[in-house]
């Protein structure tokens, strides 16, 4: 079997032209406004910081970027979140991460607005989607969870694994397979067993960060693999010093087995920002009271 290519860039491309219908159709309501902190000048933050502040204006909303020093205090930074929950012209605040070593992360995050928290990350969401409630659903699964659902329809009764268990994507992925009715095992480097779990899975999500740990042999035939992972690595056949990204799956092997596939790059990253967008619009709607924004939340 050959597998479908689900193709992110195409369908975060109709996500963000949804995102942007509705805001034109509410603008009646007010504009909603997203506001990115960055502390220090990290090169790859400052990259998606600056692709998000691109996006977000695109799809019609307001975008405010905080650019602070490596060297701001936490104390600085919680000032900055303070008044970004009392703006009321903002309704989604991200905070980049990594922050700065001297820096509490959890105190940071939960010191957002949950009501605000596009993230997801705020401890309030955390257990709300925990317990099947209404939550801000952190982007990168979010993301995911929009391929699965447009490629299968019902993913009820699906053995799904999850390699990866971090508060980022691993966790809140399982979360949101078992809300969908699957059946959902989290592996992570200490399974004894990752080929055989692996194998038995008809929805393989990836999120380990390691460049090419999960070879074609281990995917069933006719899975859904969904690669999270984004990993630059040398590529010497294309001339010195040149690298090229790969994601957590052997792409060229599991391509062979797999129902269906996302690529690395043009799978899950670029629905990730797409996802922030839908979800700053559902962070809107509900500070209005308005309906919820319709296939764009879970
Ligand atoms: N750093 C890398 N990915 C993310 C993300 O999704 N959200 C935030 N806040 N920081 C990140």
């Amino acid at each position: 079997m050959v597998a479908k290519i689900i193709d992110g860039k195409e369908f975060a491309a109709r996500v963000r032209g949804e995102v942007a219908a509705q805001v034109s159709a509410l603008a009646g309501h007010g504009q909603p406004g997203l506001a990115v902190v960055l502390v220090g000048e990290d090169p790859a933050s400052q990259v998606y910081v600056r692709s998000k502040g691109k996006m977000t204006v695109e799809v019609g909303m307001k975008s405010v970027e905080h650019k602070l020093p490596a060297e701001t205090s936490e104390a600085e930074l919680l000032t900055v979140i303070a008044d970004l929950n009392a703006d009321e012209s903002i309704h989604g605040i991200l905070v980049q991460l990594p922050l700065p070593g001297h820096m509490n992360e959890d105190l940071v995050i939960n010191a957002i607005d949950p009501a605000k928290d596009v993230d997801g990350f705020h401890i309030s969401n955390v257990g709300l989607l925990g317990t099947g409630q209404k939550s801000m659903v952190p982007c990168t699964p979010l993301g995911c969870l929009m391929m699965l659902r447009d490629h299968h329809g019902s993913l009820s009764g699906m053995d799904a694994v999850v390699i990866g268990r971090s508060n980022i994507v691993g966790k809140p992925m399982a979360q949101l397979l078992l809300g969908d009715s699957c059946t959902v095992t989290i592996a992570h480097s200490r399974t004894k067993d990752l080929a055989d779990v692996v194998r038995r899975a008809d929805i393989v999500v990836a999120a380990v960060g390691r460049p090419e740990m999960v070879p074609g042999d281990w995917i069933k035939e006719g899975a859904t693999v969904i690669d999270v992972g984004i990993n630059r690595i040398d590529a010497p056949e294309k001339g010195e010093g040149k690298t090229r990204l790969v994601g957590d799956v052997h792409f060229e092997s599991a391509v062979e087995r797999a129902g269906a596939i996302t690529p690395v790059p043009g799978g899950v990253g670029p629905m990730t920002i797409a996802c922030l967008l839908a979800n700053t619009l559902t962070a809107f709607c509900r500070s209005k009271g308005l309906p919820e924004p319709e296939g764009l939340t879970v």
